[in-house]
């Protein structure tokens, strides 16, 4: 026999079998009992959580002869085992997406009229319904407005805001609700035990969480690991054909970019890719930590909901309780703009990489907090008498050195403390100049003012240990040193003036 994927092998027949989406089985297998059953229905809800199936189950359920104690079809009557068929005639699927829908609409308009053929009620189910034109609706609501007695509809839709308000007051409407990783753990359960596979509970876990909710994708990736599993359906495994990282190794790297370490982020990411993780991969599961952490640090017994590992968990929330909120909400920001941004760009390494030393930086901390904490430093500075004297101030003192010697000397100390510093700095020398106690570092392009910029921080903690009168270091694009007063207008025209900054003595000519 052919292989039949898991998602149409486990198509549930009787309400049982349906997980989760327990208000609406209720309320079902209540009308059913009591026969008080409703001529137009309207499923919404996301993706891939039982629509059609609950829809299939209903249309042959208010048929069967001697339905099951819930209401669901027992599967063994004439008219179930006739209504199995998918060429009966009672129960008609109309799928709205193929075509826009008017011809078949007109048909079913002309044909409700004629009884069943075996069962008591003609059920049409008319999925993905947003997608009929606006004839169709019409058409529709024409046989919506007086239904012959015989005749049921089940309008299914995952885009519930498309339906004409003239439908939707004549349905009445159950809202299909995403699967929790419990409900879908179950779910995956039931599968593998069916087709007699074993597994580790956690990579039942690591399958639900990628599913996000819908039943159909989740068991669409168990039949990826049940093909690429070899033996029982392991963690390892499950995480390496899903190609996800490591939940270790994320919260790794997440909890270094919180921590503003460069370094090892970068590090933690070049291993990411020796693994042969996919650029938007790392993006979405770093994006996903941040939320593991801002719930685990803000919501008590967050676990409930985020269902770590009860290790991984306790590892998160240490993660959690040492950063502040809103640097979390920083590098939130940094990777969701990233993940916007990755499906346009050719360059997405240097994208992701380009994020994590944005999201590194702590100097873009405008937050309250950020700002309190630098007036803090500022005022500690005040009191140890570091603002205390200026430049050349006091008789005899000794004259500053030039910002390029300032540069060569600080340079010396900061590469030494620093490895991602290091590379930066190695590749990278401007030309510098100290006016009025700020330290100004002018660099060849914008763009390497931006990489230097994630690292200015720490330079300028150490132009501060040597030359505390230093009040500033500013890192900017164009200098112009040395040039004739035609070539500096020149420059200015092509630029923009206000972007070149003139110093030192210029030749004349
Ligand atoms: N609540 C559920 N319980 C058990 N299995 C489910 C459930 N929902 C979906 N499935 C599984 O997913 C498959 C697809 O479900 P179904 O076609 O009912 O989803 P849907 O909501 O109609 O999706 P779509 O919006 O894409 O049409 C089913 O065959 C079944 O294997
Ligand atoms: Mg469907
Ligand atoms: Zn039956």
């Amino acid at each position: 026999m052919a292989y039949q994927s898991l998602y149409r092998r486990f198509r549930p027949q009787t309400f049982d079998k349906v997980i989760g989406q327990g208000h609406i089985i209720r309320t079902l297998s209540n009308q059913l009992k009591s026969g008080n059953i409703s001529h137009a229905y309207l499923f919404t809800g996301s993706r891939g959580t039982g629509k059609t199936s609950v829809a299939k189950i209903f249309a042959r359920a208010v048929n069967c002869v001697s339905p099951l104690k819930d209401g669901s079809p027992c599967g063994e009557c004439d008219v179930c085992k006739e209504l199995s068929n998918p060429a009966n005639l009672d129960i008609l699927e109309i799928d709205a997406a193929s075509n826009n829908g008017v011809d078949e609409i007109r048909n079913l308009r002309d044909n409700v009229k004629y009884m069943p053929a075996v069962a008591k009620y003609k059920v049409y189910i008319v999925d993905e319904v947003h997608m009929l034109s606006a004839a169709a609706f019409n058409a529709l609501l024409k046989t919506l407005e007086e239904p012959p007695e015989h005749v049921i509809f089940i309008l299914a839709t995952t885009e519930v805001q498309k339906i004409p308000a003239t439908i939707l007051s004549r349905c009445m409407r159950f809202d299909f609700r995403l699967l929790t990783i419990d409900e879908l753990v179950k779910l995956l359960m039931n599968a593998f035990d069916g087709i007699g596979r074993k597994y580790e509970h956690d990579a039942l876990v690591a399958l639900a969480q990628a599913g996000q909710g819908s039943a159909r994708d989740t068991l669409s990736l168990a039949d990826m690991c049940v093909s690429y599993c070899e033996g029982e359906i392991s963690y390892e495994q499950v995480i390496d054909a899903l190609g996800i990282c490591s939940p270790e190794l994320i919260l790794n790297i997440t909890d270094s970019i919180l921590q503003g370490n460069v370094d090892a982020a970068l590090y933690a990411l070049n291993d990411m890719y020796e693994q042969g993780k996919s650029i938007s991969g790392i993006s979405r599961e770093i994006t996903a930590m941040l939320s593991n952490i801002s719930y685990a640090k803000n919501c008590v017994g967050a676990n409930a909901f985020l269902k770590l590992t009860s290790d991984m968990y306790e590892r998160v929330r240490k993660v959690a309780s040492n950063i502040e909120n809103a640097k979390i909400l920083h590098a939130m920001e940094v990777f969701c703009y990233l993940d916007g941004e990755l499906r346009y760009s050719s360059l997405p390494k240097v994208m992701l990489e380009m994020a994590v030393l944005k999201a590194c930086e702590i100097s873009s901390d405008f937050t309250q907090d950020g700002i309190l904490k630098r007036i803090k430093a500022l005022e500690e500075r005040a009191n140890n008498g570091s603002f205390m004297f200026e430049a050349g101030s006091g008789e005899g003192e000794k004259p500053m050195p030039s910002g390029d010697k300032i540069w060569g000397e600080i340079i010396h100390e900061v590469i030494n403390e620093n490895a991602s510093v290091r590379v930066l700095l190695d590749s990278y020398t401007p030309v510098c100049e100290l006016k009025d106690n700020v330290l100004y570092a002018y660099f060849a392009d914008e763009n390497t003012c931006k990489v230097i910029s994630t690292v200015s921080d720490t330079i300028f903690d150490a132009v501060k240990r040597r030359y505390p009168n230093i009040t500033e270091l500013k890192i900017s694009t164009i200098s112009v040193r040395t040039k004739t007063d035609a070539e500096i207008e020149k420059i200015k025209n092509l630029v923009g003036g206000n972007r070149v900054i003139i110093t030192g003595g210029k030749t004349n000519g």
